[in-house]
């Protein structure tokens, strides 16, 4: 359990304490360890008259129940004498909770100078005064705690309250600024918007709710913001009733309303108030930079656009926006663009989804020297991807979707014959359809794509997603929608864990992503993002390349085809693990986020020509590999086992493996499917323990018998394969080469 919030050896000022509110915090905060000054000027609720009473009543209150507190009876347009009281009592100043308040309610019509005037001086230049006293001691110690008092007539307006609703709003803005230049010396400054009955509220509010609504509902979150453990700042709470909560601000994506070398007419403003206005699609700026950034972004988006760079930022171009439109945007016939590139431009993009020289047989994808080398089939997606962007930058009559709107949603590929390693592509982008799904509509866009030769090499379909663009009366679903489908509910059949790097998305966008939202902090925030995240087609670049690692030993001409849904972001340097399973020729398959369990890709499929399982894979290995064959199979065993959880518990024993060559000890092997969850297969003998079963082979016998060539008990019977100590548990070598065949 966490320690209790406490204030011993702390120096708290409230002003106002002497009733309401500010006596619930003086109290509550000398309870809990404080040496509290309770501030009251003791006048009555306009701002008329001044005691010593008030003040006198909550410190002799705090003093009999065995706390320590001193009276104040300044106004806080004495801020300084506040303060100075609080150095004589106690030598230091760590809380002040700026509360002292009073009402001068009159229609706008009706408020005289003094009334405005009065108003601004307790509530706005009190605070200040009082806060600039402080300031310098919190700096000096390196740490203060500020709370300022705004109300909900300042947030929301509130009629007869027009002096009052500007003071207090103006709270808001003092303490967002004081929040920004204290935190350095860990001086927080937070807002409350406090509801509870007072001698200010008992005029306006029924006696009844005066009652119910008690100030004791509001110090605990005074307290709470003013502990030192608390790292809050800068913060609007409304508070009341014993409910809590945090307001921010919301912007609307807002309409670029010039075009480059044009001004703004009132007429645009009027064309795009629609826009302007509306809500469907917000940003939620926090700070001064999130809002001019964007303001900047904008100006340069403006100069860009009529190069159309694809540098620059498109989050809010879109040049057709004259709504949804199906059968208008089915009609229309596209320019096909082309794509050019080179086995660099290849090798960049396997790099870009996670290809590595860690692995086993990397030069194919990474060395355009290499005898086989292979362009990964899911590159694809950057010819047709480009083409659709390219479309969607000229407009699509009848496809009103805006680039911040946008959500990629699933993908198809499909690719008829492998890559040359350099090539001029031509893709010609169609609108299948547009869906309405009520919240949002799914633009359905079909990519054809051709060579040189005009033969089709390759078909995509992509499902765009665009928020609050429904509702348009179109169609739910449609025909020709490649859909995904579930993974079967069995446990996968086997897994790849890889780690991305935390440059994967800087890498990814080279090979022709460039939006924003994956490099730019300042864009992924104003998308709701904490970092910029992951390209989604980066993630499904490295789980096809996990399907075709383990069930196409990467032979890309085994490829057919791969449906995925984009469910969940994923962030640079986070680990993707695929799960898959085998079903024929179909990979199903399941992306994860390890470090939060997020299904980042769901609904996923491989369609493979052929599969190549674990044992056939093991001969082109062989025929190259080392001295003896089985050196090739346990290696590879080896690594297999290590991404098939529960097959070591299943087998749960010690093998040791002799392998012969010409009738002579060759190599020993140890088969540890005991000693820790994923088994381990090392040289040598057992370390440390006992075989639980002794295998005498020879070399060749072996590798017939794990590729199923040769049966066991054959072997056994013919006198190939010698087993000592327990037999019985030779039998589960069977399930071993038969778990590793199915991977
Ligand atoms: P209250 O009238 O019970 O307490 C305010 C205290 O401030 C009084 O004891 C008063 O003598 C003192 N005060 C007034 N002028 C002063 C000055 N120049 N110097 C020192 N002390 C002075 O009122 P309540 O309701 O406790 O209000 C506390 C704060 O909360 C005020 O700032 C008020 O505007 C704010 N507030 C209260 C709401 C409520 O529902 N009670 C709603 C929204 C804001």
């Amino acid at each position: 359990m966490s320690a209790p919030v406490r204030f011993d050896g702390r120096v708290v000022l409230v002003t106002g304490a002497g009733g309401g509110l500010g006596r619930e915090y003086a109290l509550a905060f000398a309870e809990r360890g404080a040496s509290v000054v309770v501030n009251d000027l003791g006048g009555d609720m306009r701002g008329e008259g001044q005691g010593s009473r008030a003040a006198d009543v909550v410190v002799n209150e705090i003093k009999s129940k065995g706390g320590k507190a001193v009276a104040n009876y300044d106004s806080v347009e004495d801020g300084e004498k506040l303060i100075q009281t609080a150095l004589d009592a106690f030598g230091r100043i760590d809380v002040v909770v700026n509360n002292a308040g009073i009402l001068r309610d009159k229609s706008f019509a009706r408020t005289s100078d003094q009334d405005w005037d009065l108003i601004h001086r307790v509530h706005l230049r009190g605070s200040f005064l009082v806060t600039r006293a402080a300031w310098p001691h919190m700096k000096k110690q390196n740490y203060g705690r500020i709370i300022m008092t705004a109300s909900a007539a300042g947030i929301y307006g509130n009629f007869g309250q027009a002096n009052y609703s500007a003071a207090k709003l103006g709270l808001l803005g003092l303490s967002n600024t004081l929040s920004i230049e204290g935190r350095k010396n860990n001086i927080h400054c937070n807002t409350i918007a406090p509801i509870a009955g007072s001698r200010l509220t008992e005029t306006v509010m029924p006696s009844e709710m005066v009652e119910a609504l008690k100030p004791i509902y509001v110090s605990p979150l005074v307290l709470y913001l003013c502990n030192e453990e608390t790292e809050e700042n800068g913060s609007l709470f409304e508070v009341g009733a014993g409910w809590i909560g945090k307001l921010r601000w919301q912007r609307t994506e807002g309409a670029i309303v010039r075009q480059k070398g044009q001004n703004t007419t009132p007429e645009q403003v009027r064309a795009n108030w629609d826009k302007i206005t509306d809500f469907d699609h917000p940003t939620y700026p926090k700070t001064i930079q999130d809002s001019t950034m964007y303001t900047m972004k904008i100006l340069e988006q403006i100069e860009s656009s009529a190069s159309s760079s694809s540098d620059s930022p498109r989050t809010t171009f879109n040049a057709y926006t004259g709504g949804m439109n199906a059968e208008l945007a089915k009609s229309f016939t596209t320019k096909p663009s082309q794509f050019s590139y080179t086995a660099s431009d290849a090798i960049l993009y396997a790099l870009g989804v996670g290809m590595s020289t860690k692995e086993e047989n990397y030069l194919k994808f990474l060395y355009e020297g290499a005898d086989d080398f292979s362009i990964l089939p899911t590159y694809i997606v950057i010819p047709s991807m480009g083409s659709l962007t390219d479309n969607l930058m000229e407009g699509i009559p009848g496809v009103d979707a805006p680039l911040a709107n946008v959500l990629h949603g699933e993908q198809y590929c499909e690719v008829y014959k492998p890559f040359q390693p350099s090539a001029t592509l031509t893709s010609k982008v169609q609108v299948l359809d547009i869906l309405d799904k009520r919240s949002g509509a799914v633009i359905i866009y079909n990519v054809d794509t051709f060579d040189e030769n005009n033969e089709k090499v390759a078909f995509c379909q992509f499902a765009i997603f665009v928020v609050g663009k429904g509702n348009f009366g179109g169609v739910r679903t449609c025909e020709g929608i490649k859909q995904p489908i579930e993974a079967p509910k069995r446990q996968p059949d086997s897994s790849i864990k890889e780690s991305t790097s935390i440059d994967q998305a800087a890498l990814y966008r080279l090979s022709g992503d460039r939006n924003p939202l994956h490099i730019d902090p300042n864009f992924a925030a104003m998308a709701g993002f904490k970092t910029p995240i992951l390209h989604g087609l980066c993630s499904f670049g490295f789980a096809v390349r996990h399907v075709l690692r383990q069930y196409a030993n990467n032979d890309v001409s085994l490829f057919k085809a791969v449906k995925a849904r984009f469910a969940k972001p994923v962030l640079p340097g986070q680990t993707l693990q695929t799960d898959m399973w085998k079903d024929g020729n179909r990979i199903f398959f399941q992306t994860k986020v390890v470090e939060n369990s997020n299904i980042c890709i769901s609904g996923a499929y491989v369609d493979l020509k052929d599969t190549v399982s674990f044992t056939e894979t093991l001969k082109p290995a062989m025929s190259t590999g080392s001295q003896l064959q089985s050196d090739d199979v346990f290696e590879r065993l080896s690594k297999e086992i290590s991404q098939r959880k529960g097959l070591a518990a299943k087998i749960n024993a010690i093998f040791l493996w002799n392998i012969t060559k010409g009738g002579k000890q060759a190599s020993q092997w140890t088969v540890d499917m005991k000693s820790s969850k994923s088994g381990e297969i090392y040289r040598g003998e057992p370390k440390g323990k006992k075989a639980d079963c002794t295998l005498t082979v020879d070399d060749g016998n072996m590798v017939d018998i794990t590729t199923g060539k040769l049966p066991a008990p054959q072997a056994f019977m013919t006198g190939k394969l010698k087993v000592k100590g327990n037999i019985m548990l030779a039998q589960k070598l069977g399930q071993l080469f038969q778990e590793a065949a199915k991977m």
